[in-house]
């Protein structure tokens, strides 16, 4: 990442670092990539560094829209309760909403994409109501920022999130003692789940503003690059790009969503699970970007710990337990202290 030295004193929360910070010992204290909080800095400072890498540009980057959990809530809600609305006409009047959902993923969805934090942000709002249609919107959320980490922009980004917040638009058409059935289902009712991926896109098919990515993203995103997903068992590049990212945002929502029929678990637990069981099903490429930034993602985020207290996470060796930092100054190590656990965002 190209840097440049800015004194400890001068640096700011929201500038990037560079490059690691890293002791005398070998200890990474904080990676390269990490974003600046008052409480990093202030670490830097205790160390008495005298400069840190920063990242080119970042200084003068806009400040993050939705600077609170609050006002990150306050636009999350409003969202939900437009797609519940465009929910309830599709499955009652048949008809998609398809203006007034593009115009929702290019404002509030688009905006909630680009806000700095906001994989805890959804941690925290998650409630277990609604299902459907946050996890509608938080595909959406979650396409985008993957999007961005393959290098997406523009047009086509904004395509992507749209076609995450459409995904599952065919469980409208689905018939609710299947869809929200407290059981596993039975292989007949497994069959018209399935459908879910056909009937969305038969919804979308002609549709003004329905691109050929986004139908793609619609047909095929339990498609399995080892071809053995559904509906059709295609593979490998077969399978639409914007098909992989919404399967990996969709995987990592469910998993960390409580559900009718499991717990959710923490990203830590999600993304070791991505990363064991999932390779040969996910495109090897996004899952490894995703792994890759998702890991850097969670630094600085303030957790609460199994045993009552509140830290920070302050290093990530190993995805699924990292170093936290408890409020009063002591380093954890959650990989040799395992029965301490990460039990939520605060
Ligand atoms: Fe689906």
């Amino acid at each position: 990442m190209n840097g440049k030295k800015c004194p400890t004193a001068d640096a700011r929360p929201g500038m990037k670092l560079a490059a690691s910070i890293i002791k005398e010992s070998g200890q990474v204290i904080l990676a390269e990539g990490t974003v600046l909080t008052d409480t990093f800095i202030e670490k830097l400072k205790l160390l008495n560094l005298e400069f840190v890498e920063i990242a080119e540009n970042t200084a003068e980057e806009a400040p993050t829209p939705l600077a609170s959990v609050e006002t990150f809530d306050a636009v999350y809600d409003d969202t939900l309760q437009v797609i519940d609305n465009c929910f309830s006409t599709m499955r009652y009047f048949k008809e998609v909403p398809l203006m007034q959902m593009k115009e929702l993923a290019d404002t509030s969805i688009d905006l909630m994409a680009d806000t700095t934090g906001v994989l805890s942000y959804l941690q925290i709002v998650r409630k277990q109501d609604d299902y459907t249609f946050r996890h509608s919107i938080n595909v959406a959320i979650i396409s985008g920022i993957v999007g961005k980490w393959v290098g997406m922009s523009g047009e086509e980004l904004k395509d992507l999130i749209f076609a995450g917040l459409l995904h599952d638009i065919g469980k409208t058409q689905i018939p609710l003692e299947i869809l929200n059935k407290p059981a596993k289902l039975t292989p007949e009712e497994m069959k018209i789940m399935k459908n879910h991926t056909i009937k969305g896109y038969k919804m979308l098919l002609g549709e003004l503003g329905a691109h050929e990515s986004i139908l793609c993203g619609v047909l095929q995103h339990h498609e399995k690059i080892d071809g053995t997903g559904y509906p059709f068992g295609i593979s490998g590049e077969q399978i639409h790009p914007f098909a992989k990212i919404i399967a990996v945002a969709d995987i990592y929502d469910a998993m960390t969503s409580d559900r009718v029929y499991h717990i959710k678990r923490t990203p830590f637990e999600v993304i070791e699970e991505i990363k064991q069981e999932t390779f040969g099903k996910l495109d090897p490429a996004i899952c490894i970007t995703f792994l890759r930034n998702i890991l850097n993602y969670f630094m600085g985020a303030k957790v609460l710990l199994s045993d009552g207290e509140e830290a920070e996470i302050i290093y990530q060796r190993n995805h699924a337990y990292p170093t936290v930092c408890t409020r009063d100054g002591k380093f954890i190590d959650l990989e040799i202290n395992r029965d301490i656990s990460i039990v939520g965002f605060i």
